[in-house]
């Protein structure tokens, strides 16, 4: 996994480019982690801190960050050492993280799509829950498992699509395949429905699980026109996720 990343960093920061990370990703991400002044928030699967770094400019007073890539963590200590933030990053795993902190947010775009079992889910989320304050929230942008395969296909304008060899079931690798200028890259999400998602939440202690429509800026509506977006908001290629 962290060895994949390592090969296909250049082209996975260019697909932060695409008008989807901004003005729904990013922009539903945000939305929802609300006001970060003063907050603690703990970033896994961090990669080179992309997120990481806006969470500590939109005013979060502690923000770590977790990374199983080597070289991930690398670009983010350089980074960090260019321009110091005051942020930590660690480079470790989150299956076998436990507690390192009481965070007021644990967030996490990207990371519970890796997890190929049940089993995996579970201990990703007793890390996750581990880490909170009494009270805290855990949000996260994943692949939407519940996306049907029949219009995988429908996202190729904004960058990527997706495909499958076997019917989904629990563990079934998702191939993305993204289109970053003349070149594209592959890697494999693991299929994992809502209902084990949901198991696995409450089995940690969350009390509440909100899965989130994803939205749409209104600068990207102004810039693309809504007819752009619909296709994407329709399919659902992506959701977001609110655990109290
Ligand atoms: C698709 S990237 C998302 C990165 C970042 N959250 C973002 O949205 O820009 C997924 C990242 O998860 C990391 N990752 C996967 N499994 C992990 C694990 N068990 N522990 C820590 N990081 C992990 C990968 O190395 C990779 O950097």
């Amino acid at each position: 996994m962290a060895a994949h990343y390592d090969t296909i960093a250049q082209q996975y920061k260019k697909s932060k480019e695409f008008p989807f990370r901004l003005h729904i990703e990013a922009y539903t991400y945000f939305n929802l982690l609300g006001d970060l002044t003063g907050k603690s928030l703990l970033d896994l699967a961090c990669k080179e801190g992309f997120y990481t770094r806006q969470f500590k400019q939109k005013g979060a007073a502690r923000v770590v960050g977790v990374e199983i890539s080597e070289k991930m963590i690398e670009l983010a200590t350089q980074q960090e050492a260019r321009e110091p933030q005051d942020i930590e990053y660690i480079l470790g795993d989150v299956l076998e993280l436990g507690k390192i902190g009481s965070f007021d947010l644990v967030v996490a775009s990207y990371l519970l799509n890796y997890c190929q079992t049940k089993e995996q889910l579970l201990k990703v989320c007793q890390n996750i829950f581990a880490n909170l304050k009494p009270g805290g929230r855990f949000i996260t942008i994943n692949n939407h498992s519940e996306q049907p395969p029949a219009s995988y296909l429908s996202t190729e304008k904004y960058g990527f699509i997706k495909n499958i060899d076997e019917p989904l079931q629990e563990g079934t690798p998702i191939k993305y395949t993204v289109y970053a200028d003349e070149e594209k890259f592959s890697f494999d999400n693991y299929y994992l429905s809502t209902a084990t998602h949901e198991w696995a939440f409450r089995s940690v202690g969350f009390k509440e699980v909100r899965w989130q429509k994803l939205i749409v800026s209104p600068e990207g509506v102004e810039e693309f026109g809504e007819d752009f977006w619909q296709d994407f908001v329709e399919s659902m290629p992506i959701v977001a996720i609110e655990c109290l």
